[in-house]
């Protein structure tokens, strides 16, 4: 190799690693200079979390289940024995001096988002990707308006009881969980996470899956294929379970959208004066209504 392409190849793996350097600290933004007004902790020296609980005795973990404890109480972990910097950034500049450490409760969602990312990218329900396009996320609301740096508590949350987290700001919910027919989530059988996954952007309404997918998760009986389909259904090629159900609560039974003229919506035709008393489905006759295997009004 002659004297010319070793110092291009090396001028090359130089740009590589430089750039590997970038993407690095790219997912580190906040321990970068200048991202954060007036901080100086960026290129300090760790200092250990024995240090940090000399003067922050009130901070000493009170079980061996806070975060910092799960950090510094496992030697095979990375970060063994530092987990206070884990989160609030290499003590060596403060001793005492607020500019020489990070605390969340000053900072961005995005910001937050990156020291947490550091150590989960990808945690079960938790992935950083889909994070970042989710309806919180654009909404600023950050980790720490639900996960406390300093519980001890399953998934550390600011408040245990996880309903009543996500009441605290969804409170129009509660009472559509209250209404006369809805999922029963007050009564702890199905839980907003049934539904929900909080941290992910990836379906539209933050939701676990798509359309009518997250319904047959659970009411499989209703996906078909049968002999006679009623083409409303997702199955069939039609509009969906929400069609015709709210998926959290109504004040008409079975969670129907409309009491009455539910199906008249379409089916303009079928005045009610043609039909029975009841409903097309309550008098007895269309009962079938998601499908039939044996007749195509759906007759029971
Ligand atoms: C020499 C004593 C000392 C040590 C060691 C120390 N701190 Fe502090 N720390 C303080 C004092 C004093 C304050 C209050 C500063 C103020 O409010 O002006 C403080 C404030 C803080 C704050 C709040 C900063 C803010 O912006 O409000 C955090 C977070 C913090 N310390 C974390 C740590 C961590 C983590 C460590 C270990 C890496 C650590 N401290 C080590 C004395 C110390
Ligand atoms: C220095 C690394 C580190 C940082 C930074 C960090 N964590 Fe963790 N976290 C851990 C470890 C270690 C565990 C234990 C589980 C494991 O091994 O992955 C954990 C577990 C969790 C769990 C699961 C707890 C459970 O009961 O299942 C949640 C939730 C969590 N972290 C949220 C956060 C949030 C939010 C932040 C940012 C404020 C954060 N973490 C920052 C290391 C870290
Ligand atoms: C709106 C509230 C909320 C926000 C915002 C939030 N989380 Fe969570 N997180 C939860 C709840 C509730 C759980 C418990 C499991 C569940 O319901 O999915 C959880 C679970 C987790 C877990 C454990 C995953 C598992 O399935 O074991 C991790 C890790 C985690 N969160 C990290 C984060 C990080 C990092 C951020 C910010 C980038 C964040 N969370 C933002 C509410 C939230
Ligand atoms: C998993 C991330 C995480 C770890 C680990 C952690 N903290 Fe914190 N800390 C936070 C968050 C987030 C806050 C903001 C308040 C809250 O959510 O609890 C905070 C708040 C603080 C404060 C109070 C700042 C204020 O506003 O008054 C101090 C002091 C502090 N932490 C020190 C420590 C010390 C010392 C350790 C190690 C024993 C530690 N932290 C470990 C995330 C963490
Ligand atoms: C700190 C306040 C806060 C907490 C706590 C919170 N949320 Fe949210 N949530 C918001 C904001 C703000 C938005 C975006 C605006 C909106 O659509 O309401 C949002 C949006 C959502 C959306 C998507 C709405 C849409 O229009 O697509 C869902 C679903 C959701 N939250 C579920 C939950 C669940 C489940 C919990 C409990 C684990 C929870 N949230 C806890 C503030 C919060
Ligand atoms: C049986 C499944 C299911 C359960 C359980 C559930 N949701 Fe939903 N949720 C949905 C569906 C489906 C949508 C509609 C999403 C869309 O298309 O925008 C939705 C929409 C939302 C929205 C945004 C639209 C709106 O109606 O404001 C929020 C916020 C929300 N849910 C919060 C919650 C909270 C908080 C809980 C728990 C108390 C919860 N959900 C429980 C299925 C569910
Ligand atoms: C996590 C499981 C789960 C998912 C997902 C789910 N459901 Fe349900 N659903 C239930 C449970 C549990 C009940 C109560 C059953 C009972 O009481 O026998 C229920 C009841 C119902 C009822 C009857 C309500 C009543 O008043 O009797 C309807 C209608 C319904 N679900 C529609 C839907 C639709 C539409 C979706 C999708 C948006 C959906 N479900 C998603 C679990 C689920
Ligand atoms: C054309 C309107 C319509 C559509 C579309 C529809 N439903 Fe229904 N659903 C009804 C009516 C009407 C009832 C009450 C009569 C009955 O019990 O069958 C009902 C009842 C239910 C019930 C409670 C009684 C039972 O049979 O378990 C569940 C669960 C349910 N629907 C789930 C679903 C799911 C899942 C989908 C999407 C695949 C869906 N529905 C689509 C009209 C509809
Ligand atoms: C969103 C529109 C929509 C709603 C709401 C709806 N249907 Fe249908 N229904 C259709 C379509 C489309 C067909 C396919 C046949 C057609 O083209 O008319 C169909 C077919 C039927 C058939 C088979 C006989 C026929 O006309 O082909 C019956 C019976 C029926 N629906 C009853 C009902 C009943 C009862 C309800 C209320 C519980 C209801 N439908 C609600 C759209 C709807």
């Amino acid at each position: 190799m002659s004297k010319q392409n070793q110092s291009r190849l090396s001028l090359s793996l130089g740009l590589v690693f430089f750039i590997s350097l970038l993407l690095l600290s790219m997912e580190v933004r906040s321990f970068e200079p200048g991202v954060i007004e007036g901080y100086t902790g960026y290129d300090a020296a760790k200092v250990g979390s024995a240090t940090c609980t000399m003067c922050h005795s009130d901070q000493v973990p009170e079980s061996l289940l806070t975060h910092v404890s799960l950090i510094d109480n496992n030697p095979g972990n990375e970060e063994y024995g530092y987990g206070c910097e884990g989160c609030h950034g290499p003590g060596g500049n403060h001793n005492g001096d607020p500019a020489g450490i990070l605390n969340p409760s000053k900072l961005s969602s995005e910001i937050i988002t990156d020291i947490c990312s550091r150590c989960h990218s990808d945690l079960n329900s938790f992935n950083t990707d889909e994070w970042v396009v989710s309806e919180h996320y654009f909404a600023d609301v950050s980790c720490t308006d639900c996960h406390s740096g300093h519980t001890d508590n399953q998934w550390f949350l600011v408040n245990s009881d996880r309903l009543e987290l996500c009441y605290t700001c969804h409170a129009e919910k509660r009472s559509e969980f209250s209404m006369r027919s809805h999922h029963p989530v007050n009564e702890g059988q199905v839980g907003c996470d049934s539904c929900h996954n909080v941290h992910s952007g990836t379906y539209e309404g933050q939701l676990i899956k798509d359309g009518d997918e997250l319904c047959f998760t659970c009411h499989i009986d209703k996906q078909g294929p049968f002999a006679y389909d009623h083409p409303v259904s997702m199955a069939a090629g039609g509009d969906g379970c929400q069609t015709c159900h709210f998926a959290h609560g109504s004040n008409s039974d079975d969670l129907l959208r409309l009491p009455q003229r539910l199906c008249l919506q379409c089916h303009t035709d079928r005045g009610p004066s043609t039909h029975f008393a009841g409903t097309c489905w309550s008098a007895g006759c269309h009962v079938e209504i998601h499908g039939s295997n044996t007749d195509p009004l759906f007759f029971n």
